[in-house]
């Protein structure tokens, strides 16, 4: 791993009692970090996109945790506890489908349940810190155990953002990535731009410009052709590589809008697919992809082009943000805790009984 992937990429900062997300809307032309000191702010920057990305998601909501904390102490020492339930669900209504802020607030409340300390910040806040740190522990030990399964020198594919942006640090697919590009095991990476956003073209190239690993950017429809064209060539396309917002229980998997058609397309054309992403990334309180909450955004997003009208006045629009990936698409699952291969319920049962959703601190 490189240590520039973790010294310059920081989406979340705790600084001077303060949060500062870097605004990911302005990537990659601005790098402005923006100063959070109240939990309304910090929903709003959620829900807006100033920071994005599942793990990041929870990881900022942990600290805006510890902000709505600080303010509902300050304001009445002997019921704090029941006031702060209302910033929690606040919370919990800045995006629905990455399950990493749920479990992010679920974890925060339990501790604020059984937490003795007259003064709760420092606690809250050392929790805080712990989730981020451990997430980008997850993820460098994804990038070491998704880059084993890559057996050969190749071109990977990979959607949307799920770098360093979208986690603690290093990334989660673009962790995989960095990791087999240093063990000189991926000749080329390309990036779909990823509409309406454009997670691909501003960030995910971005990241890997930083790294100085070759990118080339694809408009998704691109991506068919693509596949299908680079396996004779010098740099064939044998694996994507993808983040997920939510697996079910039965390996199902929520990503990015556009991730299940580039499954579909790797398993016609014989290529690999995989998806990375921590455990906390697992519900399974979901049977299956079906009951995974699909956030649909505004289709302003998609009838405008940076604040430029670009589709018919009249004209209407869908703007799903995630689909579901069936787990029989799916050839590797790959989390901090292990490798699932073909992933099935059995196997995810298998996997998350050696996780222990408590945390000792
Ligand atoms: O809408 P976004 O930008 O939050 O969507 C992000 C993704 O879909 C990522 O691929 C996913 O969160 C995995 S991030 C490690």
């Amino acid at each position: 791993m490189t240590a520039k992937a973790y010294d310059s990429i920081k989406p979340i900062i705790w600084q001077n009692d303060t949060l500062q997300l870097l605004d990911q809307r302005l990537l990659p032309v601005e790098h402005i970090y923006l100063t959070l000191n109240d939990v309304n702010e910090v929903a709003h920057a959620i829900t807006d996109m100033v920071v994005r990305g599942a793990p990041a998601i929870g990881i900022t909501a942990a600290y805006g945790i510890v902000i709505a904390a600080r303010k509902r102490f300050l304001e009445n020492p002997d019921n704090w506890r029941q006031a702060i339930e209302e910033d929690l669900q606040m919370l919990a209504r800045s995006r629905p489908t990455a399950v990493n802020l749920f479990w992010a607030i679920d974890l925060m409340r339990e501790v604020i349940k059984g937490l003795a300390v007259a003064d709760p910040v420092a606690t809250l806040l050392a929790i805080a810190k712990q989730i981020h740190e451990d997430d980008i522990a997850a993820n460098v030990t994804m990038g070491k155990l998704g880059a084993q399964l890559i057996e050969e020198k190749c071109a990977v594919l990979t959607h949307c953002n799920a770098g360093a942006l979208a986690t603690g640090g290093y990334g989660t697919a673009l962790g995989v990535i960095r990791s087999a590009f240093k063990l000189d095991k991926i000749s080329h990476v390309y990036a779909d731009e990823t509409r309406p956003w454009l997670q691909g073209a501003r960030l995910t190239a971005w990241e890997m410009v930083q790294d100085n690993i070759p990118v080339s950017l694809l408009v998704e429809g691109a991506a068919a052709h693509m596949i299908k064209t680079s396996q004779a060539s010098d740099k064939p396309i044998r694996w994507v590589i993808v983040g997920s917002d939510r697996i079910a229980s039965n390996g199902d998997v929520a990503n990015k809008i556009g991730t299940y058609a580039l499954a579909v397309l790797a398993r016609h054309h014989g290529i690999k697919f995989m998806v990375a992403a921590p455990t906390t990334t697992i519900d399974m309180n979901i049977t299956c992809g079906g009951d995974i909450p699909i956030e649909e955004r505004s289709s302003d997003e998609v009838l405008n082009f940076s604040s430029m009208q670009v589709a018919a006045t009249g004209a209407q629009a869908r703007n799903p943000a995630f689909d579901v990936t069936p787990a029989e698409l799916v050839d590797a699952i790959v989390t901090e805790k292990g490798v699932v291969l073909k992933p099935d319920l059995d196997k995810i049962k298998a996997l998350m009984s050696h996780v222990a959703r408590a945390r000792s601190l």
